[in-house]
């Protein structure tokens, strides 16, 4: 589906603004959202581009700038930190070989925090694109980032 139609399959009304942006960045192999493309939403619903670019701002999960084809984003607000006894995103860095804001040369994986993703009963967490994952140990964090990687044999550490 071509963006136009993603964006055209809502009301062409600003209540949906919201959900137009995260359908146009889960279509998007790199997450984000093109200063064309903000403009396309602007006119479509009939606000101002700044409009858009001030939603965009208020949640991470949204970017105007090209990001890995996975999106990690550790949740930094107080109950994941208190109960990270491994450290996250030391784990993650180490294991990508990049930090904080960083994407991999290959364009596979970029690292971000977050507030909090509402599952602060299950921390700590993290989202990778437009999937939440709880209760991370160590283990389960390389895990996942294995798996995504398509790792032949799993854990490599
Ligand atoms: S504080 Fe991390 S999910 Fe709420």
């Amino acid at each position: 589906m071509s963006i136009q139609q993603i964006i055209q399959s809502y009301p062409a009304k600003s209540e949906y603004l919201l959900e137009m942006l995260i359908a146009v960045d889960q279509q998007k192999k790199h997450h984000y959202i093109s200063a064309e493309e903000i403009n396309e939403i602007a006119s479509y619903v009939k606000v101002k581009e700044s409009h858009v670019c001030s939603v965009m701002s208020f949640y991470t999960l949204l970017s105007t700038q090209p990001r890995g084809e996975y999106v990690i984003q550790v949740c930094k607000d107080v109950p994941c930190y208190i109960n990270d006894d491994f450290n996250v995103v030391l784990t993650i860095e180490e294991e990508l070989g990049i930090v904080l804001g960083q994407t991999t040369n290959c364009g596979r994986f970029s690292l971000e925090q977050t507030a909090c993703i509402g599952c602060c009963d299950e921390a700590p967490a993290m989202r990778i694109n437009h999937e939440i994952y709880t209760n991370l140990t160590k283990e389960k964090v390389l895990d996942i980032i294995h798996t995504l990687r398509g790792d032949a044999n799993g854990r490599t550490t």
